[in-house]
């Protein structure tokens, strides 16, 4: 597989890189997290090894947006412990944030930019000189088929090229876990395959790549852990091979389709209507 990253993987972590080379890259225990009433992830217990590729699946509601923020120090939970890479995110913020990349459900980019120039404050951000921000953001550009682009304001970029500059973004400090909150919506086939392939190669790397996704076939295609929230829940978790066979049974590994082990697992709950009256 091509070299999709520029030379500078792991420069940075040096005096700061984690101590416990076979810590998981993600520990979860107990997470919970209420909105008034309403329990948005109940007692979610979960562990994702160093250099997974790992899909976090679930219908629309189900929690992993909310699961994501609490991972990444976005949105404090209300109960349980988060570790990464060893360390507790909640109580060594500014020391887990430096390993991490994150693409949150709203990307919040400064829309008075333009592509270069915010690649190059995020990187100011994590400390980066001026002249190695300005070569990778250069190389993240033109990467993400950007460059053309270079002077327009992030405000007139499309949805989907907004996702490749935040995802630029959150690879200019060349983190060890990259957190991404449906990276493929609203991203056009071929920038889809590059990411792929690009995310693969980190991977291949031993950076971890937590994403989430309500799309099957994405999860099917790209991840090879998995885990499946629903209403809150995490129903299953582990390699992809083994899910589908622990939910499929007796079903030979390699026919069971994760759309298959998804259905069996959350089922047809709702009465549909034939909407008749659109015919
Ligand atoms: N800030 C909030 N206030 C109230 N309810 C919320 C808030 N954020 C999320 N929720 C609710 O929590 C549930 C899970 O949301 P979310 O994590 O965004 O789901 P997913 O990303 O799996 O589609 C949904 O029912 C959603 O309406
Ligand atoms: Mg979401």
């Amino acid at each position: 597989m091509p070299c999709y990253l520029p030379c500078y993987t792991r420069a940075m972590f040096n005096s700061d890189d984690p101590t416990s080379a076979n810590a998981p890259a993600i520990e979860i225990q107990g997470l919970c997290r209420n909105f008034g009433e309403f329990e948005a992830v109940r007692e979610l217990t979960l562990s994702v090894p160093q250099g997974a590729f790992f899909g976090f699946l679930g219908p629309n509601g189900a929690g992993k947006s909310t699961t994501l923020k609490m991972l990444t120090g976005l949105l404090q939970p209300d109960k349980g412990q988060i570790q990464i890479l060893g360390e507790d995110i909640w109580q060594t913020p500014a020391k887990v944030k430096r390993w991490i990349g994150v693409v949150p459900e709203n990307m919040s980019l400064f829309e008075r930019l333009t592509a270069p120039e915010y690649l190059e404050f995020v990187a100011g951000m994590y400390g980066l000189d001026a002249s190695t921000a300005r070569s990778r953001s250069q190389e993240l550009l033109d990467l993400m088929q950007l460059s053309a682009k270079s002077e327009t304001l992030l405000a007139d970029f499309s949805h989907g090229m907004k996702k490749k500059t935040a995802l630029a973004a959150a690879l200019i400090h060349s983190p060890r876990i990259l957190f991404l909150d449906e990276p493929f919506e609203g991203v056009d086939p071929v920038s889809a395959r590059t990411l792929r392939e690009l995310l693969q190669s980190l991977t291949a790397r031993n950076v971890t790549v937590f994403l989430t996704s309500h799309i099957l076939e994405t999860v099917e295609k790209f991840c090879n852990y998995l885990g499946i929230i629903h209403k809150g829940q995490l129903l299953t978790q582990g390699p992809l091979q083994e899910v589908l066979h622990r939910i499929n049974g007796s079903m030979p590994l390699g026919t069971a389709s994760l759309e298959d082990a998804f259905i069996r697992l959350i089922g047809h709950e709702r009465e549909h209507s034939d909407l008749s009256w659109l015919s």
